[in-house]
């Protein structure tokens, strides 16, 4: 039998939901696969705040650091929106992600089948969407110094922050991102500010340069501005997209809404050596949270992620994406992707369903 320890990062608001459905799924599917999984459950964010006064307690960290991989559900919430920087669950977040040094952010983007109906693009613009954005995770603004708050000449206060990457942060970033696009359809698309910033004129030098390694690859690139123009307008034209932390975080958020919802959308943080870290790109939705709403997908999908790039357990992966798609084509959706004619279900009710299909998959030989 093998043997993985996974350390659980519930977090906050929909967090401990998700991650308890998805914690069940993982647990069948390695029964099944011959995996034992060891769980390990750690406070984080808001939780961890109000527990040990901090947002991540240093033993999260080294049990995360320890395990094999790592699985959160989300963090934050209104309770803890006027902390200090320092005291912010989001801040915990980002030290996690320092901290475990996973630099390359994957999120994919594909509409299925079942939910073309539940994109908010027609469906001849959906259909057949299967794009990834690979999103640079420890460094840009929300790492860059100087920053803070302070004071102009004229004695007024001001906030700032500073948009920085060095040469090997570039390039190691985007050799995942040809290797990835090598591994798609061999297209890769940078986008980037380089008609304004020097921070992304440098990006995309860097790009360049890296492109000579790849030369199976086609390499173009796009202002982000019009790329998210051009998400919506023609979101096929896209395979891998790479770019900036802040970047990929708006453009996956508009991203999975082709899809249907962000209740769908997985993500893989990966670095050069240890555990990588999975989990949803949507929030602790506050506002559907304790009310057994949220679409327990998009975790489940991490888990598939995190089976695959985590752990080289593809078998596993396949069985879960396959049970997913199975529980869709049965007609069981959360209230996000809902649609009319479909079964509607919670959270808990749309686990369970998923559990349902693994049992009565037949495993691909
Ligand atoms: P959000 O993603 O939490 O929610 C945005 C909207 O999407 C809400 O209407 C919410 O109900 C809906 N939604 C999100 N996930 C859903 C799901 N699984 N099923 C159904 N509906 C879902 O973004 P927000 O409201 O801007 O942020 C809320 C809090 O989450 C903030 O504190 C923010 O900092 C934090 N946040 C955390 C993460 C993370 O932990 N990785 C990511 C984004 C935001
Ligand atoms: C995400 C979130 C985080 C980010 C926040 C909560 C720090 O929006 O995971 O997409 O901006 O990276
Ligand atoms: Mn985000």
């Amino acid at each position: 039998k093998r043997r993985y320890t996974i350390t659980l990062l519930p977090g906050d608001g929909i967090g401990p939901e998700v991650i308890s459905v998805a914690k069940n799924v993982l647990n069948l599917t390695g029964s099944l696969e011959g995996i034992e999984f060891g769980f390990k459950e750690m406070p984080m964010g808001g939780a961890a705040l109000d527990l040990t006064g901090v947002p991540l307690p240093e033993e999260t960290l080294s049990t995360a650091k320890q395990s094999d991989a790592v699985l959160l559900g989300a963090i934050g919430g209104y309770k803890w929106d006027k902390n200090e920087k320092h005291l912010k669950p989001e801040t915990g977040l980002l030290q996690l992600r320092e901290g475990l040094k996973v630099f390359a952010n994957l999120r994919p983007a594909s509409v299925l089948p079942q939910l073309v109906d539940a994109s908010t693009l027609k469906k001849e613009v959906a259909e057949g969407v299967d794009l990834m954005v690979v999103r640079e995770l420890t460094g840009g603004i929300y790492f860059g110094k100087p920053r803070g708050f302070g004071m102009n000449e004229n004695g007024e206060e001001i906030g700032f922050n500073t948009e920085i990457y060095a040469t090997y942060e570039i390039d190691r970033i985007a050799r995942v991102a040809f290797e990835t696009a090598r591994k798609r359809r061999g297209k890769l698309c940078s986008v980037d500010k380089a008609n304004v910033l020097e921070a992304s004129m440098f990006w995309r030098k860097r790009v360049m340069a890296i492109a000579l390694e790849y030369p199976d690859v086609e390499l173009t690139h796009m202002y982000v501005d019009n790329a998210a123009m051009q998400l919506v307008r023609n979101p096929k034209q896209f395979d891998t997209i790479v770019t900036n932390n802040i970047f990929g975080d708006i453009l996956s958020d508009e991203a999975s809404m082709i899809t249907g919802s962000i209740g769908m959308l997985p993500s893989a943080s990966l670095g050069e050596a240890g555990p990588g870290l999975f989990e949803p790109i949507h929030g602790s939705a506050p506002d559907i949270a304790g009310q057994d709403k949220a679409n327990p997908l998009a975790t489940i999908l991490s888990a598939a992620m995190l089976l695959k790039y985590g752990l080289g357990e593809e078998e596993a992966a396949l069985r879960i994406e396959t049970a997913v798609l199975d529980t869709l084509s049965r007609g069981f959706r959360t209230g996000d992707i809902y649609s009319g004619e479909n079964k509607l279900v919670g959270c808990k009710e749309m686990g369970d369903e998923v559990l349902k299909s693994i049992e009565t998959e037949v495993p691909a030989t």
